[in-house]
């Protein structure tokens, strides 16, 4: 008799307690514990822009006096579309009967209404608190008695290093702008490193450097705010490179460059921004030394970009987004047979699971903090980055 033949093969579970996104899922008010960015700050301007972020439509906009504002489509008064609404000085006009709206959602004037509206202080247009850090917007989508201070990064805040690129284009080697599947299979995959060797070298040819076809010797590990994976190479007989990969809750990777362009800390950080369950976008802060050095780590097939290569050259050399892709768009994970390389996805579910079980007690989950000691940021240190280490002299990476 034939065995494992594709008949009666169950649906399977799409993993729903950490994939979804929406208000009132589990992990979904995870990330809502966590300030994320939603746009560029370049996109906050005087014509209302309509974004979906975490399932919940929403308008941005800025006023003329130049506050940033992300309010609910839906005007307060009887639902007309604020998409639609006129930027003033101080808020944002409802097309429909007129009532003015300041970026966090108080109604200032309500024209139809004798004095303007009497009760106007009534009524408050549903709002979310923003806030501007090196060209990104980000938002706090949480319940407001848990709105954590906001975090900063060592390496971003260093003025001593080149300058800051805010970027919404960079998903990585090569892909489209915007993901059309399920964020996780991206935020997971930072912490798969056996993939590099074949995807991105042996199968596709080099898409990174030659060094990534050598299969790492990796060692994932916990640390307070989310999972680690050394993933170590001999490169010579006396140089070692240990390349250090991180994912920190609730969606950032800390990814060094893989074409190893720079040597020590990396100066990237990630936000796998979901828009829904099937739609992600990577927003990026990277400090670095020209302005090319984003688009330089994206990888090329005979000198042509991802989104310049057609049907063939894909199937030939596929890359990040083909993999993560045809997973599905929201995929069966319990068909999936995870081993011992598959050990830093196994974690990270673990953690997010814990996470999402803290949260739904009422707790604060991984990296949280509420009350800083001083003033309203609290700052994290990078630790990802490529660290190489020459034999008989000092090495620049942490012990191992
Ligand atoms: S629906 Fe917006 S002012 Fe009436
Ligand atoms: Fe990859």
């Amino acid at each position: 008799m034939d065995v494992g033949t594709a008949y009666g093969r169950p649906q399977g579970s799409t993993l729903p307690e950490l994939s979804k996104v929406g208000p009132g899922t589990p992990y979904g008010e995870v990330l809502r514990r966590y300030w994320q960015p939603v746009a560029l700050t370049s996109d906050a301007t005087t014509t209302p822009k309509r974004l979906k972020i975490l399932g919940e439509d929403l308008i941005l906009f800025r006023t003329k006096s130049g506050r940033a504002g992300l309010l609910a489509p839906d005007c307060a008064h009887r639902g007309a579309s604020l998409y639609y609404g006129g930027v003033e000085d101080d808020g944002i006009r409802c097309c429909y009967h007129g009532w003015l709206f300041d970026p966090e959602g108080r109604c200032l004037e309500q024209p139809c209404e004798p004095d303007n509206g009497r009760h106007r202080d009534r009524v408050r247009q549903p709002w979310y608190p923003v806030r501007e850090y090196h060209g990104l917007l980000f938002a706090y989508l949480g319940p407001p008695d848990r709105k954590p201070a906001f975090p900063v990064y060592d390496v971003l805040d260093d003025d001593s290093f080149g300058t800051i690129i805010a970027d919404d284009n960079s998903f990585g080697g090569g892909g489209p702008a915007e993901l059309d599947f399920n964020w996780l299979y991206h935020w997971e995959n930072v912490l798969d490193p056996f993939h590099v060797p074949i995807l991105h070298a042996r199968f596709s040819g080099t898409q990174f450097v030659p060094a990534m076809a050598i299969l790492p010797e990796c060692k994932f590990e916990y640390t307070q705010v989310g999972v680690r994976v050394r993933s170590f190479r001999q490169l010579t007989e006396r140089e070692q490179l240990d390349r250090v990969t991180e994912v920190v809750f609730p969606n950032i990777r800390l990814v060094a460059s893989p074409k190893l362009t720079a040597a020590g800390p990396a100066r990237f950080v990630g936000w796998v921004v979901p828009f829904d369950d099937t739609n992600c976008k990577v927003f990026t802060l990277a400090r670095v030394d020209h302005p090319d050095a984003l688009t330089e780590e994206r990888s090329r097939v005979g000198g042509k970009l991802w989104h310049e290569l057609g049907e063939a050259e894909h199937r030939r050399y596929p890359g990040d987004y083909e993999a993560q892709k045809s997973q599905g768009d929201v995929a069966s994970r319990s068909r999936e047979f995870l081993t011992t390389t598959d050990q830093g996805v196994t974690m990270l579910r673990r953690m997010m699971a814990k996470q999402a079980k803290l949260v739904a007690e009422g707790g604060d989950p991984a990296g949280v903090v509420l009350h800083p000691d001083s003033g309203d940021t609290v700052s994290f240190r990078i630790e990802a980055g490529n660290y190489i280490s020459v034999r008989d002299e000092p090495a620049n990476a942490p012990a191992r």
